[in-house]
């Protein structure tokens, strides 16, 4: 019995000197200290040996169970801490790649690109960028900007009132700007003012809300033909540096003279025809595409700031208002304005 103790210690002493892993110590453990194990049954027969032989052997078969616990616990030290070692190394991540897979990124909305083209033009030739409220106040959308009492756009059917508040709307043009940009700072004044107006107004090329970009230019010596080359420099940017204007007499409460700007069509050349011979569709034959509404500032509106430096005797200037869906219409072939409000990523896309 001694002998076969002596062999099982052996036996299990070295091969838990030469496991690998962790796992493999625990199926060591199981096999030679566990419940089915040969020393455990040993150890659990003693007390039905003859009674000289107990003490030796259950000495013996103790102590081997004491060292073999021991080195048991040894080997699970040094094994846990080269697999924690090894662990490591394997889990290393470059925390220098890429998300995977990469995340599509999204790009500005063709009104966004459009606006900013405007707002680029009009910085290189000078001018600073500004933007008002969308909740407005009668008095800066339309009282001082010259509408009589009584003007259709001052109408409900226009225009968007808040209930509670008569004399508070949702602007329909950025017009009201000129007036609070007049008022924050005195001439010399270049200023464009990209942003949201709103008009009770639905179909193809009509939206209850669209966006417009104001340009409002107030100095010593400023005349119509400053607007004209102004405006030629702006639609040349847009739709190309072939392009000629057309202004035609028009009214706007608050420039004098007002003018609708034409702007020679970029599709067939300006000679309404194509190349076939038949009629250019995009300016229906006339060779002529509308595209803003423009001015000089009526003395009348320069009246409201006078006390914040604007004599009309003395300074002067222009205006315009141009329609940003309308410009991207035009650059883009989009057929119908409402398109550019669906969010239908389709179309979108197609202009990233
Ligand atoms: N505010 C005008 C409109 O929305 C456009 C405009 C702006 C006309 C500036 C003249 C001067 O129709």
């Amino acid at each position: 019995m001694l002998e076969r103790i002596e062999e099982i210690r052996g036996e299990a002493s070295a091969a838990i000197a030469a496991a690998g892993s962790s796992a493999e110590l625990e199926e060591l453990r199981v096999r030679y200290l566990g419940r089915k194990a040969e020393l455990t049954g040993v150890l659990r027969g003693i007390a039905e040996l003859p009674p000289e032989e107990r003490g030796e052997v259950g000495g013996a078969a103790n102590r081997a169970r004491k060292e073999l616990e021991a080195l048991l616990e040894q080997s699970a030290e040094r094994l846990s801490a080269s697999e924690l070692e090894q662990q490591l190394v394997s889990d290393r991540i470059d925390v220098t790649l890429p998300g995977a897979p990469p995340r599509p990124v999204g790009h500005p909305h063709l009104i966004a690109r459009t606006t900013r083209l405007i707002e680029d033009t009009m910085v290189g030739l000078g001018y600073h960028v500004a933007e008002g409220p969308e909740i407005e106040h009668d008095y800066y959308n339309f009282t001082a900007l010259n509408h009589p009492p009584g003007h259709p756009a001052r109408m409900l059917q226009d225009t968007f009132y808040v209930q509670s508040h008569p004399d508070v709307l949702l602007r329909t043009h950025t017009s009201p700007m000129q007036v609070r940009s007049m008022e924050a700072k005195p001439p010399p004044i270049f200023v464009v003012v990209p942003g949201k107006v709103y008009r009770r107004d639905s179909d193809a090329t009509h939206s209850p809300m669209f966006h417009q970009v104001e340009g409002l230019a107030i100095g010593e010596g400023l005349t119509l033909a400053d607007l004209q080359g102004t405006l030629l420099a702006m639609c040349r940017a847009l739709f190309g540096a072939e392009r000629e204007l057309r202004l035609r007499p028009h009214f706007f409460p608050f420039t004098e003279p007002s003018v609708e700007v034409d702007v020679s069509c970029f599709q067939c050349g300006g000679s309404g025809e194509l190349a076939g011979g038949e009629r250019c569709n995009l300016c229906k034959g006339q060779g002529w595409i509308e595209i803003l509404g423009a001015g000089m500032v009526d003395p009348n509106v320069l009246g409201f700031v006078e006390g914040h430096g604007y004599d009309a005797e003395r300074v002067q200037g222009f205006a315009f208002g141009i329609g940003v869906e309308r410009v991207a219409m035009l650059r883009h072939g989009v057929p119908d304005l409402r398109r550019f409000f669906d969010n239908d990523v389709r179309m979108l896309e197609q202009f990233g």
